[in-house]
């Protein structure tokens, strides 16, 4: 048995009021851990919490089409933190008491995105650089609403500004339940390694509250290593979900002493569909065009044959996406598969216009 695999049962992680299921999370990528996409996953078992993509307060507030779309949820999609995310302060107070009048379980204030328009505005990782308009902002949401509330955070704004450690325990003095680090600096956008020894220094900085590291974990021994190494409580996993959704079973498994199983083909094409069907449960028809972002990743990883990619890339109708399955499972094992690697869109960072 590979020594990366741990037999001893843990204690169910708290955050603040809730109890978590595991302690291996989704990490919002914004795009694609939208809800048919997080329900499939955790249909697969071994997800902690999930949390929705980015929402900007202002547009929760006047419940844009597209915000309500964003916090959409359902009763298997459990548990879930709403992210939200502004350079003001009233909007994201008037935000959280707005999600916990409607039922929501768990606010995440965004303080790591990269994106210029979303720094521009004071947002995202732009409230790294004053840590305390930071921490006042979260001690104002914290006092109007009983939910835990959470801080999704970078290790600062560039390598000569490290503030995750000071920011984290400020939040912590306020009443913050948890925080995620993303071992990047806003600077690295997503390019370079992530320094886990940043999220070392912010468990360290926090007297405890549970720190959930965050960058760069592709695997189980990753995420394993990631606890011993840095001591956080709780991983969440972006990217390497979208890569391998049975990441989080495959946690479990080994967390209970399991070696773990890679899906076979079936389950892999199964998955494909109840992705697809849960998409169509939200969005109907409009689901052909929003999955054909997902056709290289899909046709990478299940190595389906380029023809049928590309019908999947221009996917017109319910109808034909059934088809195209039809035949996909005929014709599975004609192409390789392989582990896409850059088939999906990074959000701008520093490189455009600050
Ligand atoms: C396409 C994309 C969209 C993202 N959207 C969000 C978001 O809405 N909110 C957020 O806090 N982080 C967002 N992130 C950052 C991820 O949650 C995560 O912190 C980062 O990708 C590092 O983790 P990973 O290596 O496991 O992917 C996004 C990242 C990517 C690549």
């Amino acid at each position: 048995m590979p020594s990366e695999l741990k037999t001893n049962a843990e204690p169910p992680l708290r955050i603040g009021n809730r109890v978590l299921p595991s302690r291996y999370f989704l990490s919002p990528l914004a795009g694609y851990t939208h809800l048919a996409f997080r329900r499939a996953v955790r249909e697969l078992g071994g997800l902690g919490l999930a949390t929705t993509d980015l929402v900007q307060a202002t547009l929760l507030l006047s419940q844009t089409r597209k915000s309500m779309e964003l916090i959409a949820t359902t009763p298997d999609d459990r548990p879930l933190s709403i992210q939200i995310y502004s350079g003001l302060e009233d909007e994201l107070v008037r935000a959280a008491r707005w999600l916990e009048e409607h039922g929501y379980e768990g606010i995440d204030i965004n303080m790591g995105c990269p994106m210029a328009k979303i720094n521009g505005q004071g947002g995202g990782a732009r409230l790294m650089c004053d840590v305390d308009r930071a921490a006042r902002m979260v001690a104002a949401v914290v006092a109007a609403v009983r939910l835990p509330v959470t801080v999704k955070m970078r290790l600062g704004w560039d390598e000569r500004s490290i503030t995750a450690p000071e920011l984290a325990r400020m939040c912590e003095r306020v009443g913050v339940a948890a925080v995620t680090v993303h071992a990047r600096t806003r600077q690295q956008g997503f390019r370079g390694r992530a320094h886990w020894q940043g999220i070392r220094a912010v468990v360290e900085a926090v007297e405890t509250i549970p720190v959930v590291g965050n960058g760069d974990v592709r695997t189980v021994e990753d995420a394993f290593r990631m606890r011993q190494e840095t001591g956080c409580a709780a991983v969440a996993i972006g990217r390497g979900a979208i890569l391998d959704p049975w990441i989080f079973r495959k946690i479990q498994q080994a967390e209970q002493g399991h070696r773990p199983t890679e899906p076979s083909a079936t389950e892999q094409i199964d998955f494909l569909v109840r992705h697809f069907r849960l998409m169509t449960e939200q969005h109907g028809a409009y689901s052909c065009v929003l999955f054909r972002k997902y056709a290289a990743w899909y046709g990478a990883r299940l190595g389906i044959p380029e023809d049928l990619e590309a019908r999947l890339r221009r996917l017109e109708s319910i109808a034909q996406f059934d088809t195209i399955v039809e035949e996909i499972r005929r014709r599975h094992g004609q192409r390789r598969s392989a582990v896409p690697t850059a088939l999906m869109k990074l959000p701008n960072g520093p490189t455009d216009r600050r």
